[in-house]
């Protein structure tokens, strides 16, 4: 049994308490500060639990099990009589007035009794006012740790006492902690067998509608196609005029009427529904989006676990947000900041992670109670479908998530509209930079201003110092330049050198990538696949022409499969300081090596740039690495290790400067983008309840 703390240095902080654990059980979101939040604060969290709108009509969705309101009284803190009558006075009907048997949650923090009310919906909130008085007044006796611990058990306690709604309750608000979903071991046979399997599997072409609410147009205006087999067709998709795009803003306005009055536990689990879809099916996803956008298989499987860490991530994350921060509170005063969503969010999203990004915004969008009209890259509509296939699987209402295939005129057209509240892009810098242009401009009859996430490119610069271990940071350097063939906003575009190591780093370089097999993306042994169109593959061989007259190659010619947009790996040495290929983005895989005299002429030349997106040094001395992270702009440094493969939860994405709006997806700050906040304040002085 609890003492009454009577003084204030009576309290042991939360965390060192005999009931840490069961705090830490509960994942009460305010649980680090509660031992120093004022007693009406935590008084005013039953009454917002209370308060929770219940959804549906007919079975009790999460939403109306919430409605079950337990309190645990303290014995000598409360009388459960005086309640239990107070609750009879209220016309509360008792399912379990006073509950002896099941004492268990209560005892593990020393508190004997448990009171339960059920209460219809529309007399919740009085109820709850009239026990936030009655717990208030005993309050004033000095016994507010206990009142304390027993909001905490509150929380706690109904999934452990009630067998109805405990599970559904422990299912979405007592997750468990937040893992990256594990990668495909493609060492192991079973594995590689399993991703052939689906991809022989693949019934194509998908034909991919406009899909607004449940009205689904097809169409074959847009044609996607295999990069390494382009008469492959791997999907069909309708593409949206400007008066579709208005249909589906129309629609999902009405979806964000409707969705964002869902509880944030029950849009969790519409969220982790859809991760578990995914899961269930992630062979066939890695094989689509490999055919899609010649994603090697290693890179495809990523792609998919972490549009699943996305949604996941995201998932846990609405419901810290749902709890609102704690505010300073005055007697008789109750402040209150809640987090509510913007309305219709755009998404528009690239081809490069067909899946991870469209899914990691949208979700991101839906966790917080918006409702989406995506708008996949027109090279891969398919994997598009796939997202909305898994939202709408999982739960989230045909008018929340609309699809929206198209070209840039029907994103044009979607972010152009009034009533699209938040426009989150991943893309070109051209495009998002086109896309805060608009935004900024009020149309007619608009009553919001838009909010951009954008997440643009960058041209990414790994400095090697003269100390730097080269057998880590070659094999490194060529995984973030090469990859997916230079294809990830993140991989490397140019390495600053010391000068005194300059030859033999680029002479090691020219070996590793000159041993790099170019071929398909399905066959496991491929390192380079083919660009994802013929655009991509031209755009790359100019810049590789230029290379050649500025600059030396480093690197002999080499043939490539002539079917397929397949552009050979390129390393250029020795380029004038001004050429375009030290400053474009070429998002293919060409890389530059230029020599610097030390460290700091390396910053020197990456501070130039007015992109920031990732970075690399490769340094074994400490006062190197802490000078280069005092210096780098980078949203995204990484030290001597590859510069591509953030991970969800691990290493929130997003570039500074012109690389993007500074926003860090798979970050826990990503979601207040999608929100907007909002504070009540209410004069809490006792004037009589009207019931
Ligand atoms: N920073 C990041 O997190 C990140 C991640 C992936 C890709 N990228 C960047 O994306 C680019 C590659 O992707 P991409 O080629 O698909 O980019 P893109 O800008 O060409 O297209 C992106 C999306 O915007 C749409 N779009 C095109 N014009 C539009 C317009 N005028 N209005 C509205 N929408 C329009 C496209 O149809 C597509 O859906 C690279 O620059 C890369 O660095 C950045």
């Amino acid at each position: 049994m609890l003492e009454h703390p009577r003084r204030p240095e009576d309290r042991a902080p939360v965390g060192t308490t005999p009931n840490a654990h069961v705090l830490a059980g509960a994942r009460i979101q305010r649980e680090v500060a509660l031992d120093r939040i004022p007693l009406v604060v935590l008084l005013d969290q039953l009454v917002e639990l209370v308060k929770r709108p219940a959804v549906g009509n007919g079975t009790p969705a999460l939403g109306e099990r919430l409605t079950v309101v337990s309190v645990l009284v303290a014995q000598r803190a409360i009388d459960t009589t005086e309640l239990a009558s107070l609750a009879g006075d209220a016309g509360v009907d008792i399912a379990n007035a006073f509950h002896p048997a099941r004492t268990n949650a209560a005892l593990e923090v020393g508190l004997d009794r448990t009171l339960r009310l059920t209460r219809a919906t529309g007399q919740r909130l009085a109820l709850a006012r009239r026990l936030v008085e009655v717990l208030a007044d005993d309050a004033l006796n000095g016994r507010a740790l206990l009142l304390v611990e027993k909001v905490a058990v509150l929380v706690h306690g109904r999934q452990q006492m009630f067998p109805d709604g405990a599970r559904a309750y422990a299912e979405h608000v007592s997750l468990p902690p937040f893992a990256n979903e594990p990668v495909l071991e493609l060492r192991r046979v079973a594995a590689r067998t399993q991703l052939t399997d689906a991809l022989a599997g693949l019934d194509l072409p998908l034909h991919v509608p406009i899909w607004i609410g449940e009205q689904r147009r097809d169409g074959e205006q847009l044609v996607s196609t295999d990069p390494g087999d382009p008469q492959r067709v791997v999907a069909l998709a309708a593409r949206a005029t400007e008066e579709e795009a208005a249909a589906a803003v129309a629609s999902a306005r009405r979806g964000f009427a409707q969705w964002s009055a869902v509880p944030a536990a029950e849009r969790t689990a519409a969220l982790r529904r859809a991760a578990a879809w995914m899961r269930e099916r992630r062979a066939e996803l890695a094989a689509l989006a490999l055919r899609e956008t010649a994603k090697p298989w290693a890179d495809a499987d990523a792609d998919v676990c972490e549009a699943i860490d996305f949604l996941e991530f995201y998932a846990r994350g609405a419901l810290e947000l749902d709890a609102g921060p704690a505010l300073l509170q005055a007697p008789g005063e109750r402040n209150e900041l809640h987090y509510v969503p913007r309305g219709v969010c755009a998404v528009i999203a690239p081809w490069n992670f067909p899946l991870a990004i469209p899914m990691g915004m949208a979700a991101a969008a839906l966790a917080t109670g918006n409702s989406v009209v995506l708008k996949p890259a027109e090279q891969a509509p398919g994997c598009g479908l796939r997202v909305v296939e898994a939202l709408r699987a999982g739960g989230v209402p045909a008018d929340a998530i609309a699809l929206l295939p198209g070209d840039g005129g029907a994103g044009a057209a979607l972010a152009q509209h009034p009533d699209v509240a938040t426009i989150a892009f991943t893309g070109s810098g051209a495009v998002g930079l086109q896309l805060l242009r608009t935004a900024a401009q009020l149309g007619p009859g608009a009553r919001q201003l838009k909010r951009v996430v954008a997440e643009m490119g960058g041209k990414n610069c790994v400095i090697v110092d003269s100390d730097a271990d080269l057998d880590e940071a070659v094999p490194a350097i060529v995984e973030s330049g090469f990859g997916y063939a230079g294809q990830k906003c993140s991989a490397a575009a140019r390495v600053l050198v010391h000068e005194s190591i300059h030859d033999v780093l680029v002479q090691r370089l020219a070996g590793a990538v000159q041993g790099l097999q170019i071929g398909p993306a399905d066959d496991f042994a491929t390192d380079v696949p083919p660009l994802i169109e013929r655009a991509a593959r031209d755009r790359v061989r100019r810049y590789a022409e230029l290379a050649a007259r500025e600059g030396t190659p480093a690197l002999g010619a080499r043939d490539v499969p002539q079917d397929g947009w397949y552009c050979a790996p390129m390393v250029a040495t020795g380029l004038p300081p001004d050429s375009d290929l030290l400053r474009d983005e070429i998002f293919g895989p060409l890389l530059a090596v230029e020599a610097v005299r030390d460290a700091e002429q390396a910053c020197d030349r990456v501070d130039a740039l007015p992109v920031a997106l990732t970075g690399g040094l490769f340094s074994r001395n400490p006062r190197t690495v802490d000078r280069v992270v005092a210096r780098s702009p980078v949203g995204n440094l990484y030290i001597n290790r590859a510069i591509t493969g953030a991970m969800v939860g691990r290493q929130p994405f997003g570039g500074n400067r012109l690389s993007g709006t500074g926003t860090k997806a798979g970050g826990r700050d990503y979601l207040l983008h999608f929100v907007q906040p909002r504070v009540v304040t209410e004069n809490t002085v006792r004037h009589g309840l009207v019931v």
